[in-house]
């Protein structure tokens, strides 16, 4: 479902840059909406018909004189747009406009002192001063200015590190103000977006949570809507608005596979106990034990519980009967990743393996698709759901099934849910939980001799994970206190039993992973 937005909108042509989704991102920031489009999938004439305040050229990896650069029509300048050009994008603009592209003789690659004309729009707000820092990451630089234009930043190595044609309202700049390190680069971003294009920043989820149950309710008028609810931060978002929108219509299907973190199935139960929906919940753990009974590979157990999950769905959706729509609980990075820019795309259920094709739905429908994950959250609050599902940090479809190495067993379930718990409290006890991207217990598969009173003990080492990171694609190990480690480990080994070593994973993504498996 595309949840058409009549706010006004900033359009984000993408020519393939590392930090694209982050541009968006800071743009929703300032409360403007805006949207991702790859630069060679929209015409000028669609530009033309979108209407958007503003347009934003990505960075990307390309040289203008390569060969198959990336490029749009010269008309798009035509149309009276503002345009902000972000490296590449400065780039193209002063190449299509008619000046000049050149090799640097000095790159410039991260944190670098920036000198700004203070009488340009984008550095005269607020408390900025003439000397910043910038991030630079480039081999190329703008060596002529196209007419109509006049420099208005530079470093030592680049002495055109931004430049303007204000009549035109036209602005590039050769840094990237999107990345945290470039200081000021959200108040050059919002003075872009505000003073240059004239966005009033009506971009709030509070007005987002209006169209959109506005807009359910004319999308499905009586029909009936599935929904697969596995508790996490997006499927418990969408069932909120859905239930807001359409109330009983909505039947969600909560599988309870029983590789949840302790308490937390009951959790998901108590958080939608009262809403009006239709809630149903399966306790299938049994079954889901049974299937992989000896089973201790990796992959294999992930694909057993990927299979599993749609078996028992199904199983509960025939009961339903015919439904009219699916919902999905998509997200804007999704989205973008697909590259679909906005043709349906119909990931596989992020909480699973895929998805019960065999459901006999007519449409899918995708309220959540032009979100971000932060959007996602305050959306939720701005719903009435509970901080715990809101801040719920992500967990994996099959749960703690991989987070057991080897053949999984009650007993070993019932140690890592115990201790994983006792980790999560001592770091929401330390005030990490919400900056501690994720964090959880490991069972290993690896037993070491230990002292407890006058015994020797042969049991279970645990290991912590905790991670820092803005997209799961790379991680830090999260730079835990001692005292806090200190206290896990010391109520782990004494409050659970078989455990009698606990380790720390310090290592980074790459090359490990987040998951152990
Ligand atoms: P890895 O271990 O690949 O994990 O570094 C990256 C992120 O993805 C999560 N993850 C999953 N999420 N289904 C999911 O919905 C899965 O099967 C799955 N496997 C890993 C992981 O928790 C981390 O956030």
């Amino acid at each position: 479902m595309n949840t058409e937005c009549k706010q006004q909108m900033v359009l984000i042509l993408d020519f393939g840059g590392q930090y694209n989704q982050l541009i968006a991102r800071r743009v929703r920031e300032c409360n403007v909406y805006c949207e991702v489009k790859p630069f060679n999938r929209i015409s000028v004439a669609e530009i033309a018909e979108m209407k958007p305040m503003g347009i934003i050229f990505t960075g990307g990896p390309q040289s203008v004189y390569g060969e198959n650069a990336p490029t749009v029509d010269q008309a798009l300048f035509e149309l009276g747009i503002p345009i902000l050009g972000i490296c590449y994008g400065s780039h193209l603009m002063a190449h299509i406009l008619g000046g000049k592209v050149s090799g640097c003789v000095i790159s410039e690659y991260g944190k670098t002192e920036t000198q700004y004309d203070k009488s340009c729009v984008l550095f005269g707000t607020g408390d900025m001063p003439e000397t910043a820092i910038s991030w630079m990451s480039h081999t190329d630089y703008v060596s002529e200015l196209p007419e109509g234009f006049r420099s208005v930043a530079h470093t030592a190595h680049c002495p055109v590190a931004a430049m303007e044609n204000p009549e035109k309202k036209l602005y590039a700049v050769q840094f990237h103000p999107e990345v945290n390190h470039t200081e000021y680069g959200v108040a050059m971003l919002d003075s872009f977006v505000k003073n240059v294009c004239g966005c009033t920043g009506d971009w709030t989820m509070q007005n987002y949570a209006g169209t959109a149950i506005r807009e359910i309710q004319s999308r499905v008028g009586d029909g009936k809507v599935l929904l697969a609810l596995s508790g996490g931060v997006d499927s418990s978002v969408l069932c909120a608005l859905l239930s807001k929108a359409i109330g009983k219509q909505l039947t969600c299907i909560f599988v309870d596979h029983g590789f949840m973190r302790k308490h937390e199935g009951d959790e998901v139960e108590e958080a939608f106990r009262g809403w009006d929906i239709n809630f149903v919940r399966v306790n299938a753990k049994e079954r889901f034990m049974e299937k992989l009974r000896g089973v201790s590979d990796p992959e294999t157990k992930r694909k057993t519980i990927g299979a599993e999950f749609i078996r028992v769905f199904e199983e509960e959706a025939k009961k339903i009967g015919k439904v009219d729509f699916l919902a999905q609980g998509t997200i804007y990075p999704d989205v973008i990743e697909s590259g679909a820019g906005d043709a349906a795309t119909i990931k596989s259920h992020h909480n699973v393996g895929g998805l019960p094709d065999c459901v006999d739905f007519k449409e899918i429908i995708e309220p959540l698709r032009m979100l971000f994950k932060d959007e996602t959250r305050k959306l939720g609050q701005e719903l009435g759901l509970s901080d715990t599902l809101v801040w719920r940090q992500p967990f994996p479809g099959p749960g703690l099934a991989i987070r057991i190495i080897g053949e999984i067993t009650d007993e070993k379930l019932e140690i890592l849910q115990d201790a994983d718990w006792i980790f999560r409290e001592e770091i929401a006890k330390a005030g990490l939980d919400r900056t501690t991207n994720q964090y959880f217990a490991v069972l290993t598969n690896n037993r070491s001799v230990g002292v407890m009173g006058d015994f020797r003990t042969y049991d279970y080492t645990l290991a912590l994970r905790a991670v820092e990171t803005t997209d799961f694609m790379t991680a830090e190990f999260s730079r835990i206190p001692f005292d806090v480690l200190a206290t896990c480990s010391s109520r782990i080994v004494n409050e659970v039993k078989h455990i009698n070593r606990v380790v720390y994973d310090i290592t980074t993504k790459p090359p490990a992973t987040i998951e152990w498996e």
